[in-house]
């Protein structure tokens, strides 16, 4: 089976790298929920949001094509780059995948989880540092 690991933002240094082994035909969406990695996915999964945005570092070639939806939902997230994907909308194939979560992303995670927000703001992990 396919491996997907997601790396926290850069900055989350106390967040751990999470890994899901997962069938072909799983989206990244479904690979975060399988290891409890914060991805966000305030519209449930129907790519209407881009809160379940991340960067792909490793297998992006393996994820298929991009449908003109996912473009079109793109075109309205923070910090877009060549690499980036909507976790709902991106399927993996044979080939492992590694991705970086998008402050997007996490920050939605923590909307859409109040009780665990709260407690990453009392240990200081959340929000993260400006600038
Ligand atoms: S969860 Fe909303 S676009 Fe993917």
């Amino acid at each position: 089976m396919p491996k997907v690991t997601f790396h926290p933002p850069k900055w989350a240094t106390t967040e751990p790298v999470r890994v899901a082994d997962v069938p072909a035909g799983t989206n990244l969406l479904e690979a975060a929920h399988a290891c409890d990695a914060k991805e966000g996915s305030a519209c449930g999964g129907v790519c209407t949001c881009s809160t379940c945005h991340v960067w792909v570092k490793k297998g992006l070639a393996s994820l298929g094509e991009q449908e003109d939806r996912e473009l079109d939902i793109l075109d309205r997230a923070f910090e877009v780059k060549p690499t980036s994907r909507l976790g709902c909308q991106a399927i993996v194939s044979d080939a492992d995948v590694e991705v970086e979560i998008t402050e997007e992303s996490i920050s939605a995670w923590y909307d859409e989880h109040p009780v665990e927000r709260h407690e990453a703001e009392a240990r200081g992990e959340w929000p993260p540092p400006k600038g």
